[in-house]
């Protein structure tokens, strides 16, 4: 949530803060504002709403410096307005600061602050931090090793703080230095030609180097116009390591498409290839990782699996639940993150610990994968996001390799993290009692997998046309059964976020436990199905809901006999082998829910009240 950009170079801040800004507006889209240092002094600007209100703001002014820092705001601490919106400037005029995160004892810090004269015109939580350096700057704060005042002073106040902390400042005396520094939510920095640049994500930087240090949490930034150095809270000047990332700009661009969220459905069977490439056996047997960090003796002690994260991700691990104890007969439990990091749940010795998440930042999962290393489990994680702190802290880990996913609705990591689920189900399985033969069919058909998809894709037209005709409802039904359980609920997600329609995922026979109450013909039901065992049970579901007068739209699969006029609308997918099936059926949902959130004229890419990366709990 939210996104922090600095700069500090030859170029004029203003310009390269304005456009980092635009690419981190995905992070959060509340307010927006940037501290440039000009001439003499900073020129702060700020204005709630979306980056384009700041940057007709800014354009307003001439702005000359080449120093600066800005943020997009996702709210957590006081209400949208232009005088939350941070930067947050303290009263004394010497500090300014962005901050992402949640400073948990600021009220403590506020009370102290307010008996030594410091002032507050938010009620922001990061206003307490940008008073506090100032106070650490004022009263304490001397150059020490080569180390700036301002430095020592924010490093000695980052020690107060109880919560977590993405930041950039820049000090009033400092023309020619700015700080970062990180502990809970992300922060990279940018090594360009003659520039550096803060960022929370890489998209910010991208078009100016592809050189990047991955700030570790309790570490300190100092960046001057000809060098960096790091530093943590018990050491002055630590080792850096720049890593090389490998995006292109074009893959954090909408390119021909309205939103990136239908670019990114359509890139779905290259995303797929991509997490497929090079990961089966020579004899096409089975799945190879090469970043996993187990060997396949350790894998045969393990007698049980958690698999814990949030949101689509956690769809996911309920797919990757079923997947596993059918293909490699391992117990399989799947938890809420924020959930599982408080409860000291039992678990034994040998529980292998997996996380899923796109971001590799999202902060209950990351407190999840603590706990659970704590604990001495071992952990692994699949994430998109090469360099996030999940992947880096994990014992070992699987890339999707899916690209950059920008729209705030998870679409193709979804159904990446879905390939991989059953790559490792294929694996293990094969490691157990899986049969050579078995193992070739699954990877026969995982290869056929970008084709079908494929073949989803193009009846786009098709589903857009059904979007048109329930656009107008109020609620909606998700309801599966077994492995498409967990697609009901992803796809009542996918509808509730992007469109605001209310919408429920449910197993398909548990709707006669209470949410029939719910069927009329007002509000539709979306119902999944597949040549499986329980098609004819998910039929008999159906006619339940018809006797209600509820309409239907049953997304299948082209071999079920669905008898003649028994469902209003269906989305028919190709047939396949069960480790697919699920990512079939998922790509209908997503263009349904994306057709009718276009319909409703919803922000599709940025959705109300919501941020692509949750790095608050
Ligand atoms: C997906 O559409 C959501 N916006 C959200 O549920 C997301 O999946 C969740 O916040 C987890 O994110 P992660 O995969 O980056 O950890
Ligand atoms: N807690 C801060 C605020 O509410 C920062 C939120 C963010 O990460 O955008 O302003």
């Amino acid at each position: 949530m939210c996104g922090i950009v600095g700069y500090i170079g030859n170029q004029t801040a203003k310009t390269v803060l304005l456009e980092g800004l635009r690419r981190l507006e995905y992070r959060g889209y509340d307010s927006a504002g940037m501290a440039v240092y000009d001439r003499d002094g900073f020129n702060v600007s700020k204005k709630s709403g979306r980056v384009a209100n700041l940057a007709m703001e800014v354009g307003k002014r001439e702005l000359e410096g080449s120093l600066g820092i800005s943020h997009t705001r996702w709210a957590t601490h006081g209400g949208v307005s232009d005088s939350n919106a941070h930067p947050h400037v303290s009263s004394d005029g010497k500090i300014v600061l962005v901050h992402n995160g949640v400073i948990e004892n600021f009220g403590d810090m506020k009370r102290f602050l307010l008996t030594k004269g410091y002032t507050f015109e938010s009620e922001t939580d990061t206003e307490a931090l940008s008073n506090l350096i100032a106070y650490h700057y004022e009263k304490e704060g001397r150059p020490t090793n080569g180390f700036s005042r301002f430095f020592m002073a924010v490093r000695k106040a980052l020690r107060h703080v109880e919560g977590t902390y993405g930041i950039a400042a820049l000090c009033v005396d400092c023309p020619e230095e700015m700080i970062g520094a990180r502990k809970g939510s992300p922060l990279i920095l940018g090594v360009g030609q003659d520039e550096f640049l803060l960022a929370s994500d890489v998209s910010a930087i991208i078009t100016h180097t592809s050189n990047v240090v991955y700030l570790n949490d309790d570490e300190i930034v100092s960046v001057t116009r000809d060098k960096f150095q790091i530093s943590t809270s018990s050491e002055l000047g630590v080792d850096a390591i720049i890593d090389t990332v490998n995006w292109k700009i074009e893959d954090s661009e909408k390119g021909d498409y309205p939103h990136f969220m239908l670019k990114e459905i359509f890139e779905q069977p290259a995303a797929i290839e991509n997490a497929m490439r090079g990961r089966f056996s020579d004899d096409g047997s089975t799945a190879n990782f090469g970043g996993w960090n187990l060997s396949p003796h350790e894998l045969r002690q393990i007698d049980r699996i958690l698999f814990t994260s949030c949101g689509t991700a956690w769809h996911a691990c309920l797919v990757a639940e079923h997947l596993i104890e059918r293909f490699a007969r391992i117990p399989v439990e799947v938890e809420y993150a924020s959930e599982f990091r408080y409860r000291n749940a039992p678990l034994d010795k040998n529980t292998l610990v997996f996380v899923i998440t796109q971001s590799g930042e999202t902060i209950d999962t990351l407190g999840a994968l603590r706990e659970a290393k704590r604990k001495g489990y071992r952990t692994l994680a699949i994430s998109n996001v090469v360099g996030s702190t999940i992947a880096r802290e994990a014992d070992g880990g699987i890339y999707q390799h899916a690209g950059p996913e920008i729209g705030v609705a998870s679409t193709k990591a979804f159904t990446s993290q879905l390939v991989i689920a059953a790559m490792v189900a294929l694996y293990v399985g094969r490691l157990r009692d899986m049969s050579f033969a078995s193992g070739v069919k699954m990877v026969e058909a995982l290869k056929e997998l970008p084709d079908k998809i494929g073949r989803v894709l193009k009846q786009n037209d098709h589903i857009k046309d059904i979007a048109r005709r329930y656009a107008h409802y109020a609620d909606f039904l998700f309801l599966g059964r077994q492995s498409m359980f967990p697609i009901a609920l992803e796809g009542s997600l996918k509808l509730k976020e992007i469109s605001y329609i209310h919408a429920e995922g449910y197993p398909a026979a548990e709707m006669k436990h209470g949410p029939i109450a719910l069927i009329s013909e007002d509000c539709p039901s979306v119902f999944f199905a597949s040549n499986d065992e329980v098609f004819h049970k998910v039929i008999s579901n159906i006619q339940e809901v018809k006797a209600r007068k509820g309409k239907v739209i049953l997304v299948h699969a082209e071999s079920c006999d669905v008898p003649e006029g028994l469902v209003d609308d269906a989305i028919i997918f190709p047939d396949g082998h069960e480790a697919i099936i699920p990512i079939l059926a998922t790509v209908p949902v997503q263009l349904l829910s994306y057709h009718i959130a276009v319909e409703r004229g919803c922000d599709v890419d940025k959705p109300r009240n919501l941020a692509k990366s949750v790095t608050v709990e």
